[in-house]
């Protein structure tokens, strides 16, 4: 028997990577492919590259130059790159690492058997098309290994928006979204495969609108269809746009017992003047009138969101707003980030900001996100609430898991094995955790 050759894959960015990643592995799977943890023993190393910001792309670059000597002392190992970088730099990669052997668009990445079966002949080889042929239908043939409680599944791809700093829709394209049948036999084979929580993916995922039985499907008719699943316990969404939150999703906050009450909802900044150069083609009160119906829904719902500081011609006040902003909303977590210039978006033309008035905005406004994000989460002590346990805590009898809000919470739960759904009630709250006792 030939020995199996060894991948081993490094994920950067967004949790659809993440789901890529996982995907990738699978089809080379079938070129005989079993995963490693490690870039010393492999025989193949795929980087799934993140273009969202300048630093998460150089990244890439620096990785790379780390693998000459594992080249040299093995000429035949074969490096990729996938993902966002990959589709954005192809060629420039190929150029700056002539160690690179095949690069591989996001959309494409069901070709990569035959790619790697070039490089093997000695041919780099590039592909960023964006191919007709559906790439997770191609993948279709999985092994049917066990899978951990949680899992991602994608539904929808690309982006229509076009923020003007965002370059999403450049490196993923326009807005796709898979048919629901689709998404409901991959669901259905991961809960026979073990997953009790299933997370829908998409750049754009609110904006999900797939072809199903009678028609057109919504975010909201595929969660409802998804929730007639047996043995499937949760289900969240994320990353949504707030023009795309329609009336049966929201009510489906309130109605659908399987839906969690966390939902991620980037505004981004909170002012007009920079929402409108934004090109966000919403204002702070649509987004605060949103949230008002969110939370009617579903009261106890906790916000998460995504803000940038420093975006081009931000002022003071422009700033001081979005803090208030965040101050009206109270956020159960959040990411924030500085403006970071990416060529071929339509704000990298524009005036930039000193660095160091970017600094000093996001240390303040992270600042700001801490301390609510630890108030919420104080406020759960004396409650109870749903935990999927996931794994053994570092305690002896000790296993962790995920509260209804995400939030990960440590018990001490003799005998409980992953996968298990329990009532805990939640006795102490830690910097990033909560302690918690079975009920
Ligand atoms: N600079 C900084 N942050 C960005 N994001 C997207 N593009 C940029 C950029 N050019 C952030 C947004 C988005 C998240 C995924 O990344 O907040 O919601
Ligand atoms: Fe980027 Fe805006 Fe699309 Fe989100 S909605 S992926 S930030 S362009």
């Amino acid at each position: 028997m030939t020995e199996p050759k060894k991948l081993f894959i490094k994920t950067y960015g967004c949790q659809m990577n993440v789901y890529d990643s996982e995907r990738m592995a699978e089809a080379l799977g079938g070129q005989g492919y079993v995963e490693t943890q490690s870039p010393d023993d492999a025989d193949m190393i795929l980087l799934n590259t993140c273009h969202i910001r300048e630093k998460a792309a150089e990244k890439v670059y620096s990785e790379l130059g780390r693998y000459k000597g594992l080249k040299a002392a093995k000429p035949d190992l074969k490096i990729g790159v996938a993902g966002c970088v990959a589709q954005a730099e192809g060629e420039e990669i190929m150029r700056r690492q002539p160690l690179v052997d095949l690069v591989v668009g996001p959309q494409s990445y069901h070709r990569l058997p035959e790619m790697e079966a070039k490089a093997g002949q000695g041919v780099k080889a590039l592909d960023t098309d964006f191919p007709e042929e559906d790439k997770f239908e191609k993948l279709k043939s999985r092994p049917k290994a066990k899978r951990g409680p949680s899992a991602f599944l994608t539904v929808q791809e690309g982006c229509d928006k076009f923020c003007a700093f965002c370059v999403v829709p450049y490196t993923r394209g326009a807005e796709v979204s898979r048919p629901a049948g689709r998404i409901l036999d991959e669901a259905r084979d991961l809960v026979e495969r073990g997953v009790r929580e299933i997370t829908l993916l998409g750049q754009n995922v609110n904006a999900y609108h797939g072809a199903g039985e009678g028609g057109d499907w919504g975010l909201a008719r595929l969660i409802w269809a998804l929730s007639e699943i047996d043995g499937l316990a949760r289900i969240r969404f994320t990353t949504s746009h707030p023009n795309d939150m329609d009336d049966a999703l929201i009510e489906a906050h309130g109605t659908c017992d399987k839906l969690m009450p966390y939902l991620h909802l980037p505004v981004q900044s909170g002012s007009d003047r920079i929402l409108k150069r934004m090109n966000r083609s919403h204002t702070r009160d649509d987004y605060f009138r949103l949230i008002d119906r969110m939370r009617d829904a579903r009261p106890d719902l906790h916000l998460s969101g995504d803000f940038i500081v420093g975006f081009p011609e931000e002022t003071d006040q422009d700033f001081e707003d979005t803090l208030d902003l965040i101050r009206r909303v109270e956020y159960g977590s959040a990411f924030s980030f500085k403006y970071s210039t990416r060529p071929g978006t339509p704000a990298a033309e524009r005036a930039q900001l000193p660095e160091d008035v970017k600094d000093e905005r996001l240390q303040r406004l992270q600042g700001l996100l801490t301390e609510q994000q630890r108030r919420l989460q104080d406020a759960m002590v004396g409650k109870t609430v749903g935990v999927l346990f996931e794994k053994t805590g570092r305690l002896p009898g000790q296993m962790v898991g995920k509260s209804d809000y995400l939030h990960a919470v440590h018990v001490a739960a003799e005998g409980v094995v992953p996968g298990e759904l329990r009532q805990v009630k939640i006795v102490e709250s830690g910097p990033n955790s909560l302690k918690g006792e079975l009920i």
